[in-house]
Order: C-alpha cells, then sequence, then structure tokens
C-alpha cells in the first residue's frame, strides 16, 4: 500500500500483458540496481525505435505460471545478474522457484521467445551462474532464444561496452524476428510530470522518515510502538547514529570510519555476518553541480504519475527536483555511452551534436575523454558543452534516464547476541585522487556522508578547508569508549614536530550537514543524525558448535565480520565458562599498523577467550620490512591449519575478492597437498567440497 506501487492488481504476468495491451515484456532480477537500469534503458529504446508496447517490470511482482499461455509475437527480454555464488538476485528468488519446478517432459514454454541478459562479474567462480541457469532451463523448457545470450563482466570492468556490443546486434534480430519496423522517434516520457504549488502538510519533502511514508502518512508499528518492517530494498527504517569514530591512528592518511546504528525504535532484526545496507544522499556540492549543468529548477514541487499503469513510480512524490536529485539519483557514478546517444536529439548546437556523436559511437574515445577521468553526468556534460550549463534537457528526460540512487552494503561488525540494538559498520572512506592531474578525487557517497556525519557529531566539519589545512585532528578513538559527545570536547588540535600528513577535513561547503531541503528555509535534519538502512541476510554464520575450531582471513575492514564472530564467542564463553571453546584463529592484515582495526579490543577479546583466540597480523608496508600479507602467514602457520582442518574447522574469508580471496584458496590447496600429501587436483576438490559443505564461507567483493 505504499504510494510507489502501482499495480494493476493482478499478478499474472500475461493477464496484465494482456489487459494493458502489451506486445513486449522486459523484465530483470537485479541485486543492486544494474540490471534493472538495463532493462529500462532497453524498454526505452524499444519503445522509442520500434513503437512497441513495453512493458518493463521487476521479476518479484508478478506470477509466471501461466507463461505457457504467452502470445507467441511477445518477445520477453530477461536481465538477471548473478550474485554471490551463483545465486539469483533477491527479487527474482521466486521466478527461479517457479523456474526450477518446471517439468521439460510436462511443461511446453514453445510458444515462449526470449532474449537474455546476464550481468556478473568473472572475479567469482560462479561466473552469472543464474543467468546461465535461466538460459539452460527456458531452453529445456522448449523456449527459443533470439539473438545471442548476453553476458557482461563487471571483474573486467566492461559491464557498458558488453552490454552495448550485445544490444547492437540483438536490436536488429529483434526487428528481424518481429518484422518490424525502424523510426527514431523522439523521447517520450513514461511519466506525466505536474507542477505544484504547494506540498500537503504531511508531505514533508526530503526528511529521511517521511520520504518513506505510505500513503495513509502513518508509518507502520507495532503494539509496542515499534516501526515495523519488512525494512528491504525498497522501504527503509530510518535509523539514529548513535556512535561514530576514526580507527585510523592520525599518521595514517585515509580513514576509516566506525559507526553504529540504534535499531530499538523499530522490530529490525539481525545475524552476526549479515550486511548492513545504508541509503545514502548525495553531497551538497554534487547536487548542486548537477542542477546547474542541466539549468534544474531545484525548488520546483512536482507530482508523478506514470502513463502506463503496468509502471511503477521511480521515487515517492510529489517532492522537489532538489530532493529528488539529492536522494534518488545516482549523480556521481560513471556515465554511459549510451546516455550520451540518448543526448544527442537535445543538443542545442550543431557543434555538440557533433561532439555527442563522437563520443557515443567510439568506445575508445569514450574510455579516454570521459570514463578515464572519472567524470560523472554533469562534468560529462560541461565537457561536452565547453562549460555552458544546459538548458534543452527536459527533467522528464533527466528522470527516467540517471540510474537510481542505490544503497551501499557493509558487513556488519557487531554480534547480534551482545549488540542486539545497535549495528554496527566499518567502512574504509573512499576517497581515490583521480588519475589526471587537476580534477577532483574521486569520493564514495555513502561513505563520505557517513565521515562527515562523524566530523559533525565531533564539532570538526570545518566551514572552510583554509583554516584546517596545516592542522591535525586527534584521532577521536583515543578517548575510547567515552560517548562521541564527550570526545568532542577533549579533542584538541595538536601540532607535533615533525608533522605527519595530516587528515583531510571535509569542509562544510563539500558536504554541508545538516542538510537542508525544506521548502519554508534550512531545518536540522541531521540533528539527531539518522539515516535510512535495511539489514540484507547473509550465509555467513558462525558454527553452531563453539567447539569447532574456526580460522577467519580478513585483511582490512575484511576483519569487520570477525569483530563480530568473536564478540559472540566472548559473550559465550561469558555464559558458560567452563566450556573449552574451538580454536578461533584469525589473520588480519594491516600495512603499517596506523590502520590497525580495532586495535586494543582484540587484546580484551584474547583475554576473556583463555586462550581459544589467536590473532596473527601480516603487515604489508612496514619501513623496511619484505610485504606480508595474510596469506603469507596462512602458509607459515600451514601445520596448526591442516590440523584445524583436521578437527573439522571451518574457514571463513572476507574481504578483496579479485586478489586475496583467490590467493587464499591457493594457499589452503597448498595447505591440504602438503599436509596431506596428496596431489593438487585432489586438493582442490578437497576445498570445493569444504565450499559446498558451508564449511568453507567467503564474503567478498
Ligand atoms: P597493500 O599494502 O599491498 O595494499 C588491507 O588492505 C591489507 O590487505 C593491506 O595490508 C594490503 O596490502 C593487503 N592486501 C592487498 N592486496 C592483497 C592480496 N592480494 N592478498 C592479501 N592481502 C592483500
Amino acid at each position: 500500500a505504499f504510494k510507489l506501487q502501482n499495480s494493476s492488481g493482478s499478478r499474472d504476468i500475461v493477464t496484465v500483458l494482456k489487459e494493458n495491451d502489451k506486445n513486449y515484456l522486459v523484465v530483470y532480477g537485479s541485486q543492486t540496481g544494474t540490471a534493472e537500469d538495463y532493462a529500462k534503458r532497453f524498454a526505452k529504446e524499444l519503445i522509442s525505435k520500434f513503437k512497441l508496447n513495453v512493458m518493463c517490470a521487476d521479476l518479484e511482482d508478478y506470477d509466471f505460471d501461466n507463461l505457457h499461455n504467452l502470445p507467441s509475437n511477445v518477445v520477453i527480454s530477461l536481465f538477471l545478474s548473478t550474485y554471490g555464488e551463483g545465486e539469483y538476485p533477491d527479487n527474482a528468488l521466486q521466478f527461479e522457484t517457479w523456474l526450477k519446478s518446471l517439468d521439460p517432459f510436462e511443461s511446453n514454454l514453445g510458444n515462449v521467445n526470449f532474449t537474455i541478459f546476464g550481468l556478473g562479474n568473472s572475479t567469482y567462480e560462479h561466473f552469472n551462474g543464474a543467468a546461465r541457469n535461466a538460459w539452460k532451463l527456458l531452453k529445456a523448457n522448449g523456449a527459443h532464444l533470439v539473438g545471442k545470450f548476453g553476458l557482461a563482466d563487471d571483474g573486467a570492468g566492461t559491464t557498458d561496452e558488453d552490454y552495448l556490443s550485445w544490444n547492437e546486434k540483438v536490436i536488429e534480430q529483434i526487428k528481424t524476428f518481429l518484422k518490424l519496423d525502424e523510426q527514431d522517434l523522439k523521447f517520450e516520457s513514461s511519466f506525466e510530470v505536474t507542477k505544484l504549488d504547494t506540498l500537503e502538510d504531511n508531505v514533508f519533502v526530503g526528511e529521511p522518515s517521511s520520504q518513506y511514508l505510505p500513503s495513509s502518512g502513518k508509518l507502520p508499528s507495532n503494539d509496542e510502538g515499534l516501526q515495523t518492517g519488512p525494512f528491504n530494498t525498497t522501504y527503509p527504517y530510518v535509523a539514529p547514529i548513535v556512535k561514530s569514530y576514526e580507527l585510523f591512528d592520525s599518521k595514517s592518511e585515509r580513514n576509516c570510519i566506525h559507526t553504529e546504528f540504534d535499531v530499538s525504535g523499530s522490530n529490525l532484526k539481525y545475524s552476526t555476518g549479515d550486511h548492513l545496507a545504508i541509503w545514502p544522499s548525495n553531497a551538497n556540492e554534487k547536487v548542486e553541480q548537477f542542477i546547474k549543468a542541466l539549468s534544474l529548477d531545484g525548488d520546483m514541487i512536482f507530482d508523478l504519475k506514470a502513463k502506463d499503469p503496468t509502471m511503477k513510480l521511480p521515487f515517492p512524490t510529489p517532492t522537489t527536483v532538489e530532493a529528488a536529485v539529492r536522494h534518488y539519483l545516482e549523480i556521481t557514478g560513471p556515465v554511459s555511452r549510451q546516455l550520451l546517444r540518448s543526448l544527442i536529439q537535445f543538443a542545442p548546437n550543431e557543434t555538440i551534436k557533433e561532439k555527442l556523436v563522437d563520443l557515443s559511437k567510439d568506445k575508445d574515445q569514450f574510455a579516454k575523454e570521459i570514463i578515464s577521468k572519472y567524470f560523472n553526468i554533469a562534468d560529462t556534460l560541461y565537457y561536452v558543452s565547453e562549460g555552458k550549463p544546459w538548458t534543452t534537457v527536459p527533467w522528464e528526460f533527466v528522470l527516467e534516464f540517471t540510474s537510481k540512487l542505490q544503497p551501499r552494503y557493509y558487513s556488519i561488525s557487531s554480534s547480534a547476541l551482545t549488540e542486539k540494538q545497535t549495528i554496527h559498520i566499518t567502512s574504509i572512506v573512499e576517497n581515490t585522487p583521480n588519475d589526471t592531474e587537476g580534477l577532483p578525487p574521486v569520493v564514495g557517497v555513502a561513505t563520505n556522508l557517513l565521515r562527515n556525519i562523524q566530523l559533525d557529531k565531533a564539532g570538526l566539519l570545518k566551514e572552510e578547508t583554509s583554516e584546517v589545512k596545516d592542522k591535525v585532528v586527534t584521532n577521536i578513538k583515543d578517548e575510547k569508549k567515552e560517548d562521541v559527545e564527550a570526545a568532542n570536547e577533549e579533542t584538541v588540535e595538536k601540532k607535533e614536530t615533525p608533522t605527519p600528513t595530516p587528515k583531510k577535513l571535509v569542509t562544510k561547503k563539500e558536504h554541508e550537514l545538516p542538510v537542508h531541503y525544506d521548502l519554508n528555509g534550512p531545518r536540522d535534519l541531521f540533528k539527531d543524525y539518522k539515516l535510512p538502512i535495511h539489514v540484507r541476510k547473509s550465509t555467513f554464520r558462525l558454527p553452531t558448535n563453539p567447539q569447532t575450531p574456526v580460522i577467519m582471513i580478513g585483511p582490512g575492514t575484511g576483519v569487520a565480520p570477525f569483530r563480530g564472530f568473536i564478540k559472540e564467542r566472548v559473550k559465550f564463553q561469558e555464559l558458560n565458562p567452563d566450556i573449552k571453546l574451538g580454536k578461533h584463529l584469525l589473520f588480519y592484515g594491516s600495512r603499517d599498523g596506523n590502520d590497525f582495526l580495532y586495535r586494543d579490543e582484540w587484546e580484551e577479546y584474547k583475554t576473556k577467550l583463555n586462550g581459544s583466540f589467536e590473532m596473527v597480523v601480516a603487515h604489508s608496508r612496514l619501513p623496511n620490512k619484505p610485504k606480508v600479507y595474510v596469506q603469507d602467514k596462512l602458509k607459515e602457520k600451514e601445520e596448526e591449519v591442516m590440523e584445524l582442518l583436521k578437527k573439522g574447522a571451518f574457514i571463513y574469508v572476507c574481504g578483496d575478492a579479485k586478489n586475496m580471496a583467490k590467493d587464499v584458496n591457493a594457499t589452503i590447496v597448498g595447505t591440504y597437498t602438503r599436509g596431506l600429501k596428496i596431489e593438487d587436483t585432489e586438493a582442490r576438490e578437497m576445498v570445493k567440497m569444504l565450499k559446498s559443505q558451508g564449511k568453507y564461507q567467503e564474503d567478498i567483493w
């Protein structure tokens, strides 16, 4: 019953297609919104090229049991991403169940013609596992593939290019298959935008909680007055941040933030090892830049209505353009070549038009001029127009062609056993210098927001950079255990000799807090520092028997879930002092110790776990010392590791997927080969077996 929903009633896909006179179906299974983006773009392209009556739908919203009754002139285009170990995305689980329930000897999907585009990452073992599986099952049940099976590889960083080359061919094949005439229609909005003079009282723009109000105007709650979910990708809980501090020493140039969210006002539950999703909002500076580049009217209040009843609204309305840009549009991510192509129709003059045509045609030129400089949409627009704001792009186009701002996921670093009411996360602040000199650094939207909240809370968010350039901020963590409020008073700016590299202080200008969206003047939104969140279940779970040995490998912020694991064991030991726990061996990696996460806590846990917890640390950047990684330490200790494995130890790996997790995997294979004197192939099989039994778990990205 949320305003977002634009339901046409039935869940039966064939009925809905017929009722709405649709002759083409685009469906998506998407975990983080990428597949959804591509599906929507594809649908839009089919409409403007062929004037097809396309329905674009979330797999979760419809049932497919009746698909054998689909008219054979309706083609289905499936966009499906793969998540984790070859899993279907959450919103496609029902679709997966249906597909797997089909009996090829009985079902007949001979009437079904489909295209499929899979989004995956070759860094992971089951590359595009979900799309491959769906393809196999659809074919096995008689469905007919139009064109080629499309595969995108995010691991190679080529998703967009993979899409474009697949798209080019498949559009032709669909054209032939359906005997279509091509025309080049101008952009036509799927939504009706109505300008409003005022907002009703109960609809308040931008306040985190009211953005997600159902149409009743009241947040759902239970008898105890707790807000009730389900809290998920469509509806978050707006949680107060009760603690936030820096984890790295002041000598470190980077920042890593510990943040605690209070969930006591809700019925939100989590398990140790789950992920926390944070719904970020864009920085003032970026919002302003975007609005200016497109000459939008930020204060305009508008309502949205989908022209097509099968279509969902992209975000809750009424709202203002400013609030929509801030909360719902991905304005700082990389730009796609396709966006430039769609902008050609709005080119204000021939020069710009030519530039757009060139850039959107030539992938190398596009990579060199746009991608390598990390240009966002506004940067790109200014680049193409040589610094002039655009006045020709309608807001309707902007809201439809800009990707949705997606929640960011973090491994939870608290234990559900000891922190029932708060959820902790541990996040490195993304701030990468631009390869091109003179261009701004690439900053992560959520982690910088968290850092600004932390600084603001501690009274350290400064008005101007110049004031603080040569000052060093004492690590807030030095005041340990104290509340951040208390820490605030004690925080001093000190000068040391020799002066260590100052940490970059974010200026208010860059990312102003509190953010104001109120039409009647600024309003102290982050007065109590709230952010929308939800929990995503994971399969990363400690063995139920605490006597089972555990080997954990987590360099950097990969240690986050292991803090939760160890806290959990500490609690267990407190409650059961007579039980001897299995060995808990943690391999942790840090650069030089200035980035040592939770350094003091581990000591405390060691004492409390009397000998059953051991931490082995690898340092990769100690002065005048060779680089040592977690896998090197793992190898050093392979005899003990082998003993633990023989006792049925579970292995957990968290952190970088591209290199670390692979190297660790190879090291464990080596441990088996040497320890059991077996062949490499056999050892590999054993590791695979451990994984399939859930005794070797990965939380990697
Ligand atoms: P670095 O100094 O080479 O960046 C946390 O980021 C730690 O993980 C750092 O010490 C980092 O080392 C290390 N690290 C980087 N790449 C790794 C890899 N392939 N395997 C294991 N650890 C790695």
